[in-house]
């Protein structure tokens, strides 16, 4: 299903829609939700369910009408919660709570009403997270159902932006499309199976974003890897038939006065290694890319928004597979800023591949700022569910950044400690480092050996190993699946980059 936005002027009275989306406050009548501008025959419906308080307006309700009004056949009313507490995640989620109805109106136009009653209620344009809130509530993933079921059958909705007191614009309503498709795209690259979606198919997309915006785009392989040092990255690789790559894309604006660094996590599967998960939901480790999504997502938004600053994504992409080549417990490698490193769990990759890549973007890039994503720890689950992701950062002025963009863009992210004393136990026996180490706080001691690549670069490390799929009671987000966590965050971020230093 393909959303196509368009706004226009004129009164209600004078549209023609298959259906109309309503957003109602609780506790509140058609006038006092700045509803009065809707037609009679609509305004009577709504108001006697309102009076029965068959919908209230609560936060999450919705009622769906069949009007018997010609020109608007259709009307779904969405509850926004308490008129004083509307803010943007809360209007962005009765969008998305509309979103996910949108296919079944089997309707080709789709307005909605905006009035001077949302003035003030969001800092960000109301029509433009209205339609992002749309577009990521009516995401479906259903490409491998051969009878795709029949409710899905309209393949184009317009939404109509019903705007007669010019409250929003059409280059508002399109960035809410660009950030939903952005995030749209990186849940299906999460939620594409593995044996379709390998590393190869990671370099594809990030080549062929490049190539559509104008960016740069460089595919390292391993060859290049072994000349490089990166003993790390090649040591999880080893296991898998599929080579592993290192993306590299660029974004430069030249207004930049800042480079910041993107870094994704890439593991197309992650059966363990020879330190084998255990076969229950070990489907689940297709999702193990999800921040080099996360970063290709941004990408794509990025070439679109043109924000004033220079952007480089690095993604090392590999499989983690055990076959008789794959590295053992035990095993030394060489980094590629030559600390030395004993695997002894071949299931903690992730830190090794990002390892290698932070250290890569340093040295090549000198960034002024990196933020990592990675679905690293299954302890971050423990620890913070599937609603926040955690942070590890050295730089409080720059996770103050990513605080905020999470509060915005609604990819929640909190901090967890990272005093000094949580990395004792990664420092190695035979070696520098070892990639686990001892007792609980494993989210923590994964960022924390992270920080031994980075070389004094303000840095935020996210663990997205929760938000990354299977969210409940975030209405935009699919009930399952992968949720294109990170992009908004990412892109949030950019726009509104205050500089370090
Ligand atoms: N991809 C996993 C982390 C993960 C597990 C994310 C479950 C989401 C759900 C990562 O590569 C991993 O296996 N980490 C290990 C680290 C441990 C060996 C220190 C983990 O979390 O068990
Ligand atoms: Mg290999
Ligand atoms: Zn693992």
């Amino acid at each position: 299903m393909e959303l196509k936005v368009e706004i226009s002027n004129i009164p209600l009275k004078n549209e023609k829609l298959d259906a109309l989306i309503v957003f109602v406050a609780e506790d509140t009548n058609v006038y006092s939700s700045g509803l009065s501008g809707l037609p009679d025959e609509l305004k009577k419906l709504l108001n006697a369910s309102l009076k029965l308080k068959v919908f209230s307006g609560k936060k999450g309700s919705k009622q769906h009408f069949v009007s018997g009004y010609t020109k608007i056949p259709q009307m779904l009313a969405v509850g926004l919660g308490k008129k004083d507490e509307l803010d943007t995640e809360a209007l962005r989620r009765a969008a998305g709570n509309a979103g996910k109805m949108l296919s079944g109106l089997k309707a080709n136009s789709v307005g909605f009403l905006l009035t001077s009653f949302f003035k003030e209620s969001t800092e960000t344009d109301v029509g433009q997270v209205i339609v992002e809130g749309l577009a990521l509530g009516a995401y479906e993933f259903n490409v491998y159902k051969t009878k795709r079921n029949n409710k899905s059958k309209v393949n184009i909705i317009k939404i109509h932006c019903c705007d007669p007191e010019k409250i929003t614009s059409l280059k508002a309503l399109k960035y809410g499309k660009i950030f939903a498709d952005g995030t749209n795209l990186a849940r299906t690259l999460g939620n594409t199976p593995a044996n379709d979606l390998k590393p190869k198919d990671i370099a594809a997309e990030a080549k062929k974003i490049a190539k559509q915006y104008n960016m740069e785009c460089n595919v390292l392989e391993e060859k290049d890897m072994k000349k490089l040092g990166m003993g790390m990255l090649l040591g999880v690789s080893r296991g898998s038939t599929e080579p592993a790559k290192l993306v590299v894309m660029e974004y430069r604006h030249h207004k930049a006065k800042q480079k910041v660094a993107f870094v994704g996590k890439g593991v197309t599967f992650d059966s363990g290694g020879i330190s084998l998960k255990p076969g229950k939901n070990m489907d689940e480790m297709k999702f193990d890319m999800c921040g080099a999504a996360a970063v290709l997502g941004a990408m794509k938004v990025i070439g679109q928004v043109n924000p004033k600053l220079n952007i480089v994504a690095v993604i090392p992409t590999t499989e983690n597979l055990p076959d008789g080549n794959a590295q053992r417990p035990g095993d030394i490698v060489t980094a590629h800023n030559g600390k030395r490193v004993e695997i002894l769990n071949t299931d903690a990759e992730g830190r090794l591949i990002l390892g290698d890549a932070l250290s890569y973007v340093v040295k090549e890039f000198k960034p002024d700022a990196i933020v990592d994503l990675a679905t690293l720890t299954g302890a971050c689950i423990s620890a913070l569910g599937h609603l926040t992701t955690a942070a590890i950062t050295n730089n409080d002025k720059l996770m103050e950044q990513v605080h905020n963009a999470g509060i915005k863009s609604g990819d929640r992210v909190w901090q967890l400690p990272s005093f000094p004393e949580y990395g004792e136990s990664i420092k190695g026996k035979y070696a520098d480092l070892q990639n686990i180490g001892v007792g609980d706080s494993g989210t923590i001691i994964g960022g924390l050996f992270l920080e031994h690549f980075i070389n004094g670069t303000p840095w935020v490390h996210l663990d997205i190993a929760g938000t990354s799929w299977n969210v409940k009671h975030i209405s935009y987000h699919p009930n399952s699946g992968a949720t294109g966590v990170g992009v908004r965050l990412i892109v949030d971020l950019v726009q509104n980059w205050k500089m370090l230093k």
